[in-house]
């Protein structure tokens, strides 16, 4: 297996591009990040997306892309992993020219959801639950995350408030990044007065829908030789697990089993612990799922999620750093896009690119992007140094 280095970085704001048609708007995060990385030409191309066959009644993403950016005759495929589906296209491109088939490779990570009602997008999202059992009776994806996160209140007694950091975070670092959905300061009198969607996760607890994509392109290290002035940032770990793809088939629905699973290989593949980590883009689609994705990879114990927060230890300056740019909650989760956006602002920071939320002395940071209710994890870890 080649070790792989990602050598150029591209993204779009995200917001309601009702302006731009999806390939407009995913042409111009590839060709930022094709640009980037110095490369003209490239082995193939990657497309991670979620729903647009039905939000936007396109699909075949792989020929699409490659045509509009200009790279027809490269292979080109889309990748679908739900929420994950822009993780699963970068780690597609890492398998890739990790395994020596191509040498090098574009991944892009693209959604349009604002196109559609809200109504419309909301019974796509549930696609990604369980038909038969969950989204058939009725369940959004925001009812999921409420009922995990009333059982986790009820369990180790939070109250609403202690959830409030989360939003505060998210809010004041995508104040910062000129790529996010809002740029509005969130107090905790602010998280507390946001009207509910379901009880007893709030407006301030979800993310938004938007229209969004990222991208990036790797190759191999001992390529290297092609790459610009960027400081090489390498893939340390790629990794991906399952869980039941219901909620209540889990023994546990309070821990994400295939978020531990997929870190603890991560961390074996990188030979590093959480320790080593400097900073954690998590998948903050709920503030419950932020707290139990510090938990599943190691940073607090079970049940102490809102701890961390409620110390500081989420802040730039705290232990673990997360949603250093605004994370799904401000920055915005446009759902294949987002796990590409991760990679994107990882990257930025180990480059010392992330002017106003830059984790100081950053050389380390952890991705996870989470398909489904916790039911298919891809973890990535970056790093700038040299071997692992
Ligand atoms: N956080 C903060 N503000 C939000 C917001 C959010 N998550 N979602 C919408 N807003 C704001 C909008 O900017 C708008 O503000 P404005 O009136 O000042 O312009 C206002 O709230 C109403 O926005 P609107 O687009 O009408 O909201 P909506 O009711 O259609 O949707 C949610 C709100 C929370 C229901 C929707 O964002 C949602 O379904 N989120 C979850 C998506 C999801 O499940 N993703 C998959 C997770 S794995």
């Amino acid at each position: 297996m080649r070790q792989v280095a990602v050598i150029g970085i591209g993204q779009t704001k995200i917001d309601e591009h009702w302006d731009k048609s999806l390939r407009e708007l995913a042409g111009e995060a590839a060709l930022a990040a094709l640009n980037d990385s110095g490369l003209d030409r490239i082995d193939a191309v990657y497309v991670g997306n979620m729903m647009s066959g039905s939000a936007n009644h396109q699909q075949h993403l792989g020929a699409y892309m490659a045509d509009w950016i200009g790279m027809r005759g490269a292979e080109a495929i889309r990748v679908e992993a739900a929420c994950s589906s822009g993780a699963a296209s970068f780690r597609t491109a890492v398998m890739a020219v990790s395994s020596g088939m191509v040498d090098s490779a574009l991944a892009i990570g693209v959604e349009k959801m604002t196109d559609s009602p809200i109504n419309e997008i909301t019974a796509e999202l549930a696609t990604a639950a369980d038909a038969e059992w969950e989204a058939g009776n009725g369940l959004s994806f925001v009812a999921l995350n409420a009922l995990i996160m009333r059982r986790y209140m009820h369990e180790y007694g939070w109250k609403k408030e202690d959830f409030a950091p989360f939003a505060v975070n998210a809010h004041a670092n995508a104040m910062h990044n000129p790529f996010a959905r809002f740029h509005s300061i969130v107090s905790v009198e602010d998280y507390l007065k946001a009207s509910m969607v379901t009880d007893p996760i709030n407006l301030m607890d979800a993310s938004p829908t938007g229209d969004g994509a990222a991208a990036a392109v790797v190759v191999p290290v001992e390529k290297l030789f092609t790459v610009n002035a960027h400081k090489v940032i390498r893939v340390a770990a790629s990794t991906a697990a399952t869980d039941t793809l219901a909620v209540h088939h889990r023994k546990d629905p309070l821990f994400l089993n295939a978020a531990y699973n997929a870190g603890k290989k991560a961390y074996t593949q990188a030979s590093l612990s959480p320790a080593d980590i400097d900073l954690f883009e998590l998948h903050d689609a709920f503030s419950i799922m932020a707290a139990l994705s510090l938990e599943a990879n190691g940073f607090a114990e079970r049940g102490q999620g809102p701890r961390l927060a409620l110390d500081g230890e989420i802040l730039i300056k705290g232990r673990i750093p997360i949603a250093t740019r605004g994370g799904l909650k401000a920055r915005g989760h446009p759902v294949g896009a987002t796990g590409m956006y991760q990679i994107v602002e990882v990257v930025q920071q180990l480059r010392g690119e992330a002017a106003g939320t830059q984790v100081e002395n950053a050389t380390t940071g952890l991705c996870q992007n989470i398909g489904g209710s916790g039911s298919n994890i891809i973890t990535h870890i970056l790093t700038t140094a040299s071997s692992n």
